[in-house]
């Protein structure tokens, strides 16, 4: 009897594929990181056929590691990084172009344009989302605009579109399934969150033809089955959500005021609103974070570009440590109130100052700052930006439950945990499985295939591994976040 399910999570950096048995544990794991491309200022690609091939051979090693066949596994559930747009050819399933990543700011004059048009309101309105090179439409336009023939193979219906679970989808049922899920779907900038349908005034300010779309389903629905020559066996595809809606169910955050913060590259806080898409007056979006048997579940989120991508370059960049693994001991060794700021405005800011033209920088440098201290700020710019995003969401809705649920990486470091908690002055809770991510593309796969009756059956499996408590004095929180705000001041395009 099949007795396990897996889980695709293609990321930013790698791709990972992880079984899970019906009770949410990991059986067994296996990764691959792939080439970032930057070939221009801002912007920032991957060669599809690495996401692919990362994917294919993580899921062979994942079953050798295991040592399971592909007929043990029950479904697969895809997630992935969000927004990264690509265009292949439906005949051959050869890209047009590299897939261009969610980071991308190539399309900020666009954007500029966009918004100076006034078309922000209406994109909002029907979205959920604002005018910012982050989302995929004015990556699609880029694609028929620019690379040469894209627009005519487009309209001639010789081309299709997708984010990463898409293309990944496309291949692995060998091209007979062009689909996606509803929270993808919400993060293209073309689709009507409350007609949960592609929306043709969008469509067409955009210049996009129609016949590029994928079909857009449930987040856990029939999405094809595997091809028999892939893994051995016909798996069916159960389920389907971007990377952060997906933790949000590995994270149970399933009533109305749940919410949590994942670390990946980015850092993206989600809050569960319920049936309502609430819109938010600080600039947050409105997405969609599950929809099931037809039904919405709407979220608030706030988006960060740069969390552990951070540490990666202080990390790789810098080289000022090895291993991530010592950035907590690094940091513990600074006194509170060391006064440095790393702001990493790498690809602009996002939440809730969405500003592709703004950059990092360091203040308040001292002859005394050695690497310590620059490590310490780069993990505390995580702290405070989440901070950000908190403020905008108390300020928006004020029934939060307070507690924030964590994962992503950077959480197995407990002196950010800490801050994290002495900064948002609330509770931080960390599960006990830390891949939420992969973990909520497997629930979404088992709820289809019919392991778990309801999402309470679901939430009964959260554990929580250790909770952080506030214990920062109100004024020193207010100071050093103060000296942040401050520091993300300077760094902004628009202030002088
Ligand atoms: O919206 C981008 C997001 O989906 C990427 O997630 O985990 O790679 O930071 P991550």
């Amino acid at each position: 009897m099949a007795s396990c399910i897996l889980s695709i999570d293609q990321g930013t950096t790698s791709s990972r594929a992880i079984l899970f048995n019906r009770d949410g544990e990991i059986l067994a794991s296996a990764q691959e990181e792939f080439a970032q491309h930057f070939p221009a200022d801002g912007w920032v690609e991957h060669d599809p056929e690495d996401l692919w091939r990362t994917v294919e051979n993580s899921c062979r090693a994942v079953l050798e590691k295991a040592s399971l066949g592909a007929d043990q596994v029950a479904a697969i559930g895809i997630t992935n990084q969000r927004e990264t747009t690509l265009v292949w050819d439906r005949a051959t399933g050869k890209p047009v172009y590299p897939a261009i990543v969610w980071q991308d700011r190539r399309t900020h004059e666009v954007c500029r344009r966009l918004n100076d048009q006034g078309h922000g309101e209406l994109i909002q309105q029907r979205t959920g989302l604002l005018i910012d090179p982050y989302f995929s439409a004015t990556k699609l336009k880029w694609l028929l605009d620019e690379v040469p023939g894209v627009r005519e193979r487009a309209e001639a219906g010789e081309l299709a579109f997708g984010t990463v679970d898409t293309f990944l989808l496309w291949r692995l049922t060998g091209g007979r399934v062009h689909a996606t899920d509803a929270t993808n779907a919400s993060r293209t900038a073309l689709f009507n969150i409350h007609t949960q349908r592609w929306d043709d005034d969008l469509l067409e300010l955009f210049g996009i033809p129609q016949s590029l779309l994928p079909e857009v389903k449930d987040s856990s629905a029939d999405f094809g089955t595997v091809d028999d020559s892939l893994l051995g066996a016909p798996v069916p595809v159960a389920g389907i959500a971007g990377d952060q809606q997906a933790a949000l169910v590995g994270q149970a955050c399933f009533a109305p005021g749940m919410g949590k913060s994942t670390y990946g590259t980015g850092c993206f806080m989600i809050l569960n609103t319920g049936d309502k898409a609430e819109t938010s007056r600080n600039r947050l979006l409105t997405t969609v974070g599950y929809r099931l048997n037809g039904k919405v579940t709407y979220a608030m989120e706030g988006s960060i570009f740069v969390a552990g991508a951070a540490i990666q370059w202080l990390r790789d960049g810098l080289k000022l440590f090895a291993d991530a693994a010592e950035t907590e001991q690094l940091a513990s060794t600074t006194r509170s109130g060391h006064g440095v700021y790393l702001v990493p405005a790498f690809t602009g800011l996002g939440a809730p100052h969405w500003d592709p033209q703004a950059r990092g920088a360091i203040f308040g440098l001292t002859r005394d700052t050695g690497i310590a201290e620059l490590v310490a700020a780069g993990l505390q710019s995580v702290c405070f930006q989440t901070r950000d995003l908190q403020a905008c969401m108390d300020d928006d809705i004020a029934a939060t439950t307070g507690t924030l649920r964590v994962d992503g990486g950077m959480v197995a470091n407990n002196w950010v945990m800490q801050f994290l908690a002495d900064m948002l002055g609330v509770p931080v809770d960390r599960p006990q499985v830390l891949e939420t991510t992969a973990l909520g593309a497997a629930y979404l796969a088992g709820l289809h295939i019919g392991w778990y009756r309801d999402l309470d059956e679901i939430a009964a499996l959260w554990n929580g591994e250790r909770t952080f408590t506030p214990e920062m004095p109100e004024a020193e929180r207010e100071r050093l976040y103060q000296g942040w705000r401050e520091a993300v001041r300077r760094v902004r395009s628009d202030v002088q």
